[in-house]
């Protein structure tokens, strides 16, 4: 291999599908893979436990860096599997209220800045596939194949309301349908990292793609670009 790393970058906003397509993957090539989204949840659920606020950005990060932060994925379709300390927290992670706060968190830069080694440490030789917001842009910019999943806001809302409402947490459609909305702008207007489509990233609008059909497309990208490294190494 060249300076690329053996990387494949899932960024998009809420709902675009970047969990169920980045697990999907994970699973099919055996590599590792690290839900971001997870880790700032993680951030925004040891601050709710231990009543932090931003400000004591280093309070959580030390909780967090100690907790021994896993995100597994899962073949169902659902949410990835993410453990502190070995106690399975996929649940209280993924409520609304952890999911603002998680945002919120994300737009200081020493939370950001803190979390790159935790994030690092999930590369492995055998592969990765990284979700979140700037990972192509940001944390893995050596990535072999960087891919932006988007989607229509009504599709992304929709998407959401069926994953809570199977969880046993109602909320109302047009209350998370703003939420969204909300967290997107955050998420793209912050300074620190804003979600952007990274340079020469594969875009896919999942508004009406299966998931299976998501993973069709970026594993015949990965062939492709895969098949290019082979020459580029031949001739080095
Ligand atoms: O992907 P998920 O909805 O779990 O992410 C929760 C929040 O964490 C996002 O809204 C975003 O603010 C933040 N995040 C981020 N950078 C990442 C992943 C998530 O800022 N790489």
């Amino acid at each position: 291999m060249n300076s690329y790393s053996k990387v494949v970058t899932i960024d998009g906003p809420v709902g675009s599908g970047k969990g169920t397509v980045g697990q999907k993957l994970a699973l099919k090539l055996g590599w590792g893979f690290l839900d971001s989204g997870a880790l700032y949840r993680a951030c925004a659920l040891v601050a709710t436990e231990n009543s932090l606020d931003s400000s004591r950005s280093s309070a959580i990060l030390k909780i967090v860096g100690d907790s021994d932060f896993r995100s597994e994925p899962r073949a169902d379709g659902e949410e990835a599997l993410v453990f502190l300390k070995g106690a399975n927290v996929s649940e209280q992670i993924r409520t609304p209220d952890i999911a603002r706060f998680a945002s919120e968190l994300a737009t200081n830069e020493s939370i950001r800045t803190g979390l790159m080694s935790i994030q690092n440490s999930y590369l492995r030789e055998s592969g990765l596939i990284a979700d979140g917001r700037d990972m192509g842009t940001v944390v893995f910019p050596n990535a072999l194949l960087k891919v932006y999943l988007d989607a229509n806001l009504h599709a992304r809302a929709e998407r959401k309301y069926i994953q809570l409402k199977n969880k046993g947490i109602c909320v109302n459609f047009d209350a998370l349908y703003k939420e969204i909305e909300q967290r997107d702008a955050r998420d793209s207007t912050r300074i620190h990292a804003p979600l952007t489509k990274p340079e020469g990233a594969l875009v896919i609008d999942t508004s009406n793609l299966p998931p299976d059909e998501v993973v069709i497309r970026i594993l015949n990208e990965l062939d492709a670009v895969c098949k290019m490294e082979f020459e580029i190494e031949k001739y080095c």
